[in-house]
């Protein structure tokens, strides 16, 4: 069976039985069966995970369904803008490659020549190819996922804490670090193997960051994101019957993995793995979402929201966004921090508030104003388990911090030829219509000259300026372009919010806080603040050893695109064809297959997460030729959790104090302190163009155009006058870390904390 090679290296041998052989036999086909009639009979509470995982070892790989599943991923997949850096990646990048393309042409040759035992080994493979990018805007889940959850109780709340927060950590249980009576013992192997290098490898595979520390942290519930991601605990594939823990007093302890049906998931009538397939795998017989199940005891634990911060050890703030609370104010008490202020910002997002941008908008405002009022000096802005949200929101949190300070922005996009044929469809229309376009689509910004600017702020003229080729790494993009604009909100710095407060807090006093976690427009406001303002970063936990740690490792690229929203506006361009041979000629190719979308009708949930790719790279302003995502940009400063900060963030608030001004000598980890660059050299590609000289001229462009300003990076770009006042300008909901919140926030259902 497929999945044994890929799953041994994550689990070691020993965690994983010796693999059910072909499918639809004897115990193995009758598993589904059992689930069914346990459920009908409401006489199991759960299923074990290996009858769940035999019944799914049963579900039939159909070739033909299988390789127009791949054909289609595949047309999605040209719009992922990493490709040819994954398949030949910079020695800044300390992941393994991976040639994704590639990889799905094996995937479908092996369907054809029938290879797949399963449907789930079929589409285990497709997953673990995407996950291999390491990126949080590249997902998708197809549907055999839709029906069960494993769960191992023993693997929750597992936490990494150091004695005192610079020596080396181990690995706990929670619950056993409060205990009063009995001292703590440490895990040290998971299945037989060593615990650090288990966790560091299941990190590795499932947990989306494009950083071996982020990965890490993500395993463990933190007070800023109390469920934790353990695969182990808590997912949707199955990773071995039982879960077994050695502890460092030579104790082991062993717990079944269980299966548990997702919630609205009817499994009444599954008798086999054919019907398994034509109920959850075949958009033509599947009657959309099981209507909600409530058949059988085989349910869910209830859905958990993400608990909200406020409810956490939290100390009083000064200032809250929301009753969620993803930005938060505080004034640190003691002595010693009498100057200190803390801004917690768990995400620029909350996706059921309408009124996000405007409230977060204000929090920060407020803040800063009783912050002046307080005389506060100094400024930590703990940014742990952020992983994106709203553009706009890091431009205007940057705008508050530095007014007047130039936010740098220079993002591309792979120019695939379905990209291109809608942008000159587009561009077909009359110019009003255009506009309409632009104005409803966040994809469609980006590719019209309407509004777009590139990074020096000049005004792009017509479509074949945006669709110029920029070779990069043996891959072809469209021109740099900044951040296409946004109506509807007056980010600070323009209209009438256009002269803000003077700056509070000098560079020199304000430090990021991460725990490498930090993603999509984490990243871009953190880059605004370490490369136009020069502030210093410290980062907390990573997997236990000496040395530095990334600061950013989430991913960078700067917006997310959904497989529905490709495939609607490539059905729209389609329609918008007036030529019928052409249209016809349009719907047969790649633009057909998108617009038919048959990956979206796969995905285990086609209306949440129909499947996502990242649309545009950005750069760092002394870098044009590699996407923020590749480059390695280390922490000034790291230290590990203690077990008191994993629910009390002043502890840590006051420890990244300590290590950042007070002794980071004695506070930060042994050799992980890193001097800040301030001086590279902006990138020719971005330096102001001479008149005339240079558009349009890709990755070359303005080289020898010496101008004498264009050196200092820490000011970015010198403003020329008919520049715009401020490049800040972002766009809703294009950075979310969708991948992570998929297993984490919307399948998880333990509070840890
Ligand atoms: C756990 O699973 C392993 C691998 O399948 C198996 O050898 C072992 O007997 C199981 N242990 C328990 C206690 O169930
Ligand atoms: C495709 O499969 C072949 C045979 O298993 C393997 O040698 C090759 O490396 C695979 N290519 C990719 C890109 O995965
Ligand atoms: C060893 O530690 C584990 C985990 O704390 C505990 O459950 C077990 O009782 C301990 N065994 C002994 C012999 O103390
Ligand atoms: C793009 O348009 C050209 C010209 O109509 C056509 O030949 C080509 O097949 C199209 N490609 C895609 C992916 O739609
Ligand atoms: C638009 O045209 C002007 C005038 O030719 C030119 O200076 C400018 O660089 C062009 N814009 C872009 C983005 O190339
Ligand atoms: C940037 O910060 C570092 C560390 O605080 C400092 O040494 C350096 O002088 C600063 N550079 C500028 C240009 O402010
Ligand atoms: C695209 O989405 C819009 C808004 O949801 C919808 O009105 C329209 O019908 C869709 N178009 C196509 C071609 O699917
Ligand atoms: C910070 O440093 C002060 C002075 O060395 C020390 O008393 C305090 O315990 C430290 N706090 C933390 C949380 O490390
Ligand atoms: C933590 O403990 C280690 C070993 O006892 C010691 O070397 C280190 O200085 C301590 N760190 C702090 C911040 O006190
Ligand atoms: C600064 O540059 C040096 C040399 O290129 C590099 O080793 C170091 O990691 C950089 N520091 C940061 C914080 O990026
Ligand atoms: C612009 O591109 C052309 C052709 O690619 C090249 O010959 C020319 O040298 C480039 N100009 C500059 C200023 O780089």
């Amino acid at each position: 069976m497929l999945w044994w090679p890929l799953i041994v290296p994550i689990l070691g041998v020993s965690a994983v039985p010796a693999p059910q052989s072909s499918p639809a036999t004897g115990q193995t086909s009758a598993a589904c069966a059992q689930i069914s009639r346990a459920v009908r009979s409401q006489l199991a509470p759960q299923s074990s995970g290996s009858l769940a995982f035999d019944c799914l070892g049963s579900v039939p790989n159909r070739p033909q369904p299988a390789v127009k599943l791949v054909e289609s991923l595949k047309a999605f997949v040209q719009w992922q803008s990493t490709l040819a850096f994954l398949k030949n990646p910079p020695q800044s990048y300390m992941l393994p490659p991976v040639d994704i393309q590639g990889s799905l042409d094996n995937i479908s040759a092996t369907a054809t020549a029938g290879g797949f035992s399963s449907e789930y080994d079929f589409q285990v493979k497709i997953l673990q190819t995407l996950f291999a990018a390491h990126d949080g805007h590249f997902l998708f889940v197809p549907d055999v996922f839709k029906v069960f959850t494993f769960s191992n109780s023993l693997a929750e709340g597992i936490v990494s804490v150091s004695s005192n927060g610079s020596s080396l950590p181990k690995l706990y249980h929670y619950s056993t670090l409060l205990s009063v009576r009995t001292a703590p013992v440490a895990i040290t192997k998971i299945n037989g193997l060593d615990a650090t290098s288990f966790l560091t490898s299941l990190g590795s595979a499932f947990s989306l960051a494009q950083d071996a520390d982020a990965e890490w942290n993500m395993l463990f519930p933190i007070y800023s994101n109390p469920a934790g991601g353990n695969p182990l605990a808590f997912f949707p594939l199955f990773l071995g019957p039982n879960l077994t823990l050695t502890y460092e007093n030579g104790t082991t302890q062993t717990q079944q993995t269980v299966a548990t049906l997702k919630p609205g998931v009817d499994f009444s009538n599954i008798a086999s793995g054919d019907d398994f397939y034509d109920t959850f795998c075949n958009p033509d017989t599947t009657t959309g979402t099981p209507a909600a199940s409530s058949t059988g005891l085989i349910q869910t634990k209830p859905g958990l929201k993400r608990r909200s911060p406020t409810l956490a050890d939290y100390p009083p703030p000064v200032v809250q966004n929301s009753d969620e609370g993803t930005t938060m104010g505080f004034f640190v008490d003691g002595t010693g921090f009498e100057d200190v202020a803390v801004l917690a910002i768990s995400s620029f997002a909350e996706e059921t508030d309408p009124l996000y941008l405007p409230k977060f908008q204000d929090a920060v405002q407020s803040f800063l104003s009783q912050s002046r009022a307080a005389e506060k000096q100094r400024l930590v802005i703990d940014l742990t388990s952020n992983g994106g949200g709203s553009v706009l929101a890091g431009f205007e949190l940057f705008a508050q911090l530095f007014p007047g300070v130039d936010s740098f922005n220079a993002n591309d996009m792979r120019l695939t030829e379905s990209l291109a044929n809608i942008s000159r469809i587009l561009a077909a229309q009359p110019i009003q219509d255009q506009k309409t376009d632009v104005a409803a689509s966040s994809l469609l910004s980006n590719l019209s000259p309407i509004d777009l600017s590139d990074p020096q702020g000049d005004k792009f003229n017509t479509t074949d300026e945006i669709l110029t080729p920029v070779t990069l790494q043996g891959d072809q993009f469209t021109a740099y372009i900044r951040q296409p604009t946004v109506p509807g909100f007056t980010l600070t710095g323009t209209g009438d919010r256009y002269n803000p407060p003077p700056a509070l807090f000098k560079p020199e006093n304000i430090v990021l806080l991460t725990d490498g976690t930090c993603g999509s427009t984490c990243t871009i406001f953190s880059y605004l603040m370490i490369f136009q303002a020069n502030v210093t970063t410290v980062s907390v936990g990573g997997r236990p050893q000496v040395g530095p740690m990334q600061s950013v490792g989430g991913v960078e690229g700067s917006q997310v695109l959904t497989f529905s929203e490709i495939s609607n506006i490539s059905a729209t361009a389609i329609s918008l064809v007036s030529d019928q041979a052409e249209a016809k000629q349009l719907l047969a190719g790649e633009l057909g297959v998108l617009a038919e979308g048959y990956a979206v009708q796969r995905a285990a949930d086609p209306v949440s997460s129909p499947g996502s790719i990242n649309f545009r790279n950005a750069f760092a302003p002394s870098d044009s030729k590699t996407p923020l995502q590749f480059l390695y940009e280390p922490a000034n400063c790291r230290f590990f959790y203690t077990p008191q900060m994993i629910n009390t963030p002043e502890l840590v608030w006051k420890y990244a104090v300590n290590a950042t001004w007070t002794d980071p000598a004695r506070f930060c980890v042994q050799g992980s302190r890193v001097q800040a660059n301030a001086t590279k050299i902006l990138d020719p590609a971005f330096q102001a163009k001479k008149d005339g000289a240079g558009a349009g001229n890709g990755t070359d462009g303005g080289s020898g155009t010496e101008d004498g300003n264009g050196g200092a990076q820490t000011k970015g770009p010198e403003d020329d006058n008919d520049k715009p006042k401020s490049s800040a300008q972002g766009r809703f909901q294009s950075g979310n870390m969708q991948a992570v919140w998929l297993f984490v926030a919307v399948l998880v259902t333990i509070v840890y904390l």
